[in-house]
């Protein structure tokens, strides 16, 4: 019965039906909006918003390299991946990784947002690296490979995670299309503390956040009474820059890539 099934998995595959796998269950949409927040919050900074963005690992396309099944899938997730930067999260419950699995397996259909593929002027890369340490400010937030604070991303691998068209709007309107990962959120609690900073990572029954002093605070929901996202302290470069240095700097960024052996 089983290499039965196998077999009928395997030419369903050779016919090109891919999705045969989400259709062994079906998920509880709740446990796919979960799992598209716990994403956001944990894996799109190096996985990207379609799942491509790490070399050798695609998990747009609900095919594993590594694990077959959900069960697998959950070990992978858990343990991580010996050697590379896909790290052990010990931290999450089953419930969490069950979630996560379930977008994962329908990140196709319930993924992010779709790429915006509009095609936009691109300057001079030394110009706009120049630039991005220099007048243009960039550095007093931003690290590339190292340095900048750490509430503001490293762009090292920017140019792999968004589009030319979606680098130039978050320099242009950096409020317009904030990565989930990259959020902001304020906290108030019960007692009526109020603190700001970036959302580090939440659950069903907590959330954590590096405050403005980059340190790191988690809180109960319990003893929150409010939680909310605020908009990206990034200022917009329209009226500072001129068209032809956002042009520098977006060509700059999109030069800004880390490549990854895929492992064997
Ligand atoms: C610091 C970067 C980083 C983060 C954060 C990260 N990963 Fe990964 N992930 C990797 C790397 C690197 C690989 C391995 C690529 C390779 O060598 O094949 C990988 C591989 C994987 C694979 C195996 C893909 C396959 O085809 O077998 C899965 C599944 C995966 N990651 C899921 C996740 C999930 C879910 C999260 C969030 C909980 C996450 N990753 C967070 C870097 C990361
Ligand atoms: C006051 C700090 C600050 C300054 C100055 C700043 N940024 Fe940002 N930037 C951020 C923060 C925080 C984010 C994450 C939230 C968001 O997307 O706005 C961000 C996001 C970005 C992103 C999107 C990153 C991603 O992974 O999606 C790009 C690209 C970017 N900034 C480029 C620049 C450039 C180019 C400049 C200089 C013209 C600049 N930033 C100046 C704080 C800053």
């Amino acid at each position: 019965m089983r290499m039965h099934n196998r077999l009928v998995l395997a030419l369903a595959l050779g016919a090109g039906i891919t999705s045969i796998q989400a259709q062994e269950h079906s998920y509880a949409p709740s446990d796919i909006e979960n799992g598209r927040s716990l994403y956001q919050a944990n894996c799109l900074g190096c996985h990207g918003n379609n799942g491509d963005s790490v070399e050798g690992a695609n998990l747009g396309i609900n095919r594993f390299r590594r694990a077959g099944n959900d069960e697998e899938l959950i070990a992978l997730i858990r343990t991580g991946i010996a050697g590379t930067l896909m790290i052990a999260r010990p931290q999450f419950s089953y419930g969490d990784l069950r979630a996560l699995v379930a977008f994962l397996r329908n990140m196709q259909t319930s993924g992010i947002d779709a790429p915006d593929a509009r095609e936009v002027k691109l300057g001079d890369a030394s110009r706009g690296e120049e630039l991005f340490f220099g007048a243009g400010n960039c550095s007093s937030c931003h690290g590339v490979g190292g340095g900048g604070s750490r509430l503001s991303p490293d762009l090292a691998n920017v140019g792999a995670q968004r589009t030319p068209a979606s680098l130039e709007t978050a320099i242009i309107d950096p409020r317009k299309e904030v990565r989930e990962g990259q959020r902001f959120m304020q906290v108030t609690t019960k007692a009526g503390q109020t603190v700001t900073g970036k959302l580090l990572n939440q659950d069903t029954h907590s959330v954590q956040v590096l405050t403005e002093q980059e340190q790191l605070s988690s809180y109960l929901k319990d003893d929150l009474s409010a939680w909310t996202i605020v908009p990206t302290p990034m200022p917009s470069s329209l009226d500072v820059l001129s068209a032809d240095q956002i042009a520098d700097l977006v060509a700059y960024l999109v030069s800004l890539k880390i490549v990854q052996e895929p492992a064997k």
